[in-house]
């Protein structure tokens, strides 16, 4: 997976930031969203920040 592939444009948030959220524990969207603030403001990204979470959770 690309850890620069940016997830959420509003918050620049980026797949390794996301990876590094997961890794410390915070699995679920409204963690990663808390932590990270990614998906918070146009929601445009929740999406993809639940597909990011999937796909390291399943690594
Ligand atoms: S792109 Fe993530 S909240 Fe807008």
């Amino acid at each position: 997976m690309d850890l620069n592939k940016k997830i959420c444009y509003c918050f620049n948030v980026t797949v390794g930031d996301i990876k590094k959220e997961v890794e410390t524990g915070s699995t679920t969207l409204a963690e990663i969203q808390t932590e990270t603030k990614a998906g918070t403001a146009c929601k445009g990204c929740v999406k993809r920040i639940q597909e990011t979470i999937d796909a390291l959770l399943a690594e």
